[in-house]
């Protein structure tokens, strides 16, 4: 993953590169840096502060040249360890030469034995500073920058969003992708060029997406695209849509808890002019009546809580809209064989659009049939977006916590609609039916507000079962998703060992962990399988769990749930099952963020994670 900033223009380019690092650090925060040209060569400074990297290089650049062309980098670490000699950016041996990258060099191993040295060049443990001295080394024979990256790309393998700048050029950032994202944009004069839209957002008016395969020259007044082998490509210029506001936290200590709060409105918005008059309609989804009607087996492919949310809309695709549907984790769905053709759909989830394996997920069904690829994902422009032949949007705003929240609830919502509207076109579910579960789903708003208003009552809980080490999640049916939704938020913030199980697997063997101080939280709002999961606490209660249960306001004084419960939680009746998760998982994420604010833990970057996971 990784996070690239670049900037040139007139004025002294730094504060611009601290600004963009402080955006792109849910990228990866292990280690930041900044590489400015000044008149001697590559001023450089970088930092390796686990999740204070980009805070302690901001204390440290007080002696910067004024330099008016530089590139930035914050970093998650793939190939050595977090530290600062491994930081990016990486320079030649001349240090007239400075180069950032995300992604991953497959081949840097061969490539360094070309080096004229024979790689003893090489200084750090990273796949990527071998790049600044092949790119030297082209320069060397006399290419200027952007011809000596072109070449030096040709013998690279790998996934890479790089940003170079040399000092005998200078005014020029060279950028090129393949695989990880990269945009550069242009504002009064000054040329950017980053690895999201919201390290620019508020200086450039207009940015331009890098395709793959492409290099891109960005001077002040002008950005420029090529192919590898040199041929101008067209600049189509796109708008910034975001509202800068929407990325601050608003009073909220944290965008976590401020995320969360804003969940009611994602759910809304998700929803928002797609039900016209007890119907949906979908015109920007890209996918016509008959390419839906054709359709007769549904793959949904996702990571972390994407898939969790990918764990719900199977079955509620199944329910809804009757049709065969398989799920699986997008690292593994692209080294399988999976039986794909023409009139398969695979629904690819991911809030970022740019996520690698679910990317190569979609490339590899494009390589191996001709099935269409749905994308349910929050960024227009991202990679997915514009791979996939159809788009549904989920509309939750910027997410800037690494713990997924309001994305992860309007998933759940868009994997609803995606469901009705496949039963509503093919005629599986009788009109006002459709009608009817439309209007449960634009009643979850005030439902998830509710299932915030309970924090008091989570954090209390949470404070009780403060000493606890072990926490199993338990749910039967959707109940399973969320279960394993609840372990993945309390591992990846509160950093406590979380299991995340089907309620009627644990008797299979999970059960010989639970013993006195065990924390299990049962997910057992209203179901068909309510009362086979009231067993299943009845069994780990029996053997000395800390019973945490999650039952509908209806059973919260319920004599049998409060017998077998040390604390129950309870939130509203979503109004069907299957879209019960979207108001479970509140009281879930408010229980691990009560849990990881009591631990002192920074919940916005935790440790070893980044936001957006653009390695395999
Ligand atoms: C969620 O809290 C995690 N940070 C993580 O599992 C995330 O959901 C996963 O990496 C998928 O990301 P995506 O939706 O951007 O593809």
């Amino acid at each position: 993953m990784c996070g690239i900033i670049g900037a040139t223009g007139s004025e002294p380019v730094l504060p611009v590169l601290l600004e963009g690092l402080a955006r792109l650090e849910y990228r990866g925060y292990d280690s930041a840096g900044v590489a400015l040209l000044a008149d001697d060569g590559v001023w450089r400074r970088r930092r390796a502060g686990g999740n204070k990297s980009v805070a302690e290089l901001t204390e440290a650049v007080g002696d910067a040249p004024p330099a008016t062309t530089g590139i930035g980098h914050s970093r998650w670490a793939t190939h050595g360890a977090p530290t600062e000699p491994n930081a990016h950016p990486h320079t030649d041996a001349t240090g007239r030469l400075a180069l950032a990258h995300n992604g991953i060099i497959e081949n840097y191993r061969e490539l360094a034995r070309t080096l004229p040295q024979g790689g003893d060049e090489v200084t750090s443990d990273t796949d990527t500073e071998v790049l600044a001295h092949l790119v030297a080394a082209r320069m060397h024979h006399g290419l200027g920058l952007a011809d000596a990256v072109r070449a030096a790309l040709a013998e690279v393998q790998g996934k890479f969003a790089l940003a170079v700048v040399h000092a005998d050029e200078p005014g020029l950032i060279v950028g090129a992708r393949r695989g990880s994202p990269l945009i550069a944009g242009q504002a009064d004069g000054t040329g950017l060029l980053a690895s999201d839209i919201p390290a620019i957002h508020g200086r450039a008016d207009q940015f331009f997406v890098i395709d793959n395969d492409r290099v891109v020259e960005v001077r002040p007044g002008s950005v420029r695209i090529t192919d590898l082998s040199g041929r101008e490509v067209e600049l189509v210029g796109r708008e910034v849509g975001w509202d800068l506001e929407a990325a601050e936290k608003g009073g909220y200590p944290d965008f976590m808890l401020k995320e969360i709060h804003e969940q009611p409105a994602a759910v809304r918005d998700t929803l928002l002019g797609r039900i016209v008059a007890g119907r949906l309609v979908l015109d920007q989804m890209r996918l016509s009546d008959d390419d839906v009607r054709q359709v007769d087996k549904v793959f949904v492919v996702a990571t972390g809580s994407s898939y969790h949310a990918g764990m719900v809309g199977r079955l509620s695709i199944e329910h809804f809209a009757q049709l065969p549907t398989e799920l699986e984790i997008a690292s593994e769905f692209r080294y399988r064989d999976p039986v794909l053709d023409s009139s398969s759909l695979v629904v690819a989830i991911s809030q970022s659009g740019e996520t690698l394996d679910t990317m190569e997920a979609v490339a590899h069904t494009k390589a191996m049939s001709k099935a269409r690829v749905l994308a349910v994902t929050i960024v227009v422009d991202s990679s997915l977006g514009r791979d996939a032949d159809a788009t549904l949007y989920t509309r939750a705003g910027p997410e800037v916590a690494v713990a997924s929240t309001k994305c992860h609830v309007a998933q759940l919502v868009a994997m609803h609609v995606l469901a009705l509207y496949l039963a509503q076109v093919r005629g599986k579910y009788y009109p006002e039916e459709v009608a009817h579960q439309l209007a449960c789903l634009q009643r979850l708003p005030d439902r998830v507000q509710a299932a915030i208003d309970t924090a008091p009552a989570v954090t209390e809980v949470a404070r009780r079962v403060e000493g606890a080490r072990d926490f199993f999640f338990i749910g039967r049916g959707v109940g399973n998703a969320m279960a394993l939704e609840g372990a993945l938020k309390l591992k990846e913030i509160s950093y406590l060992r979380a299991e995340g199980y089907p309620a009627g697997e644990l008797k299979h063997g999970p059960i010989a962990l639970i013993e006195p101080g065990v924390v299990v939280v049962a997910i057992a709002t209203r179901s068909r399988l309510r009362d086979k999961l009231l067993a299943n606490m009845q069994e780990v209660k029996a053997r000395g769990a800390v019973v945490v249960a999650l039952v509908d306001d209806e059973d919260a004084d319920d004599a049998h749930v409060r017998a077998l419960s040390d604390h129950v939680l309870s939130v509203p009746d979503a109004g069907h099952e299957l879209f019960q998760p979207v108001v479970d998982v509140v009281p879930l994420q408010l229980f691990a963020y009560a849990l990881a604010i009591a631990r002192g833990n920074d919940v916005d970057r935790p440790r070893n994670l980044a936001k957006t996971v653009t390695v395999e």
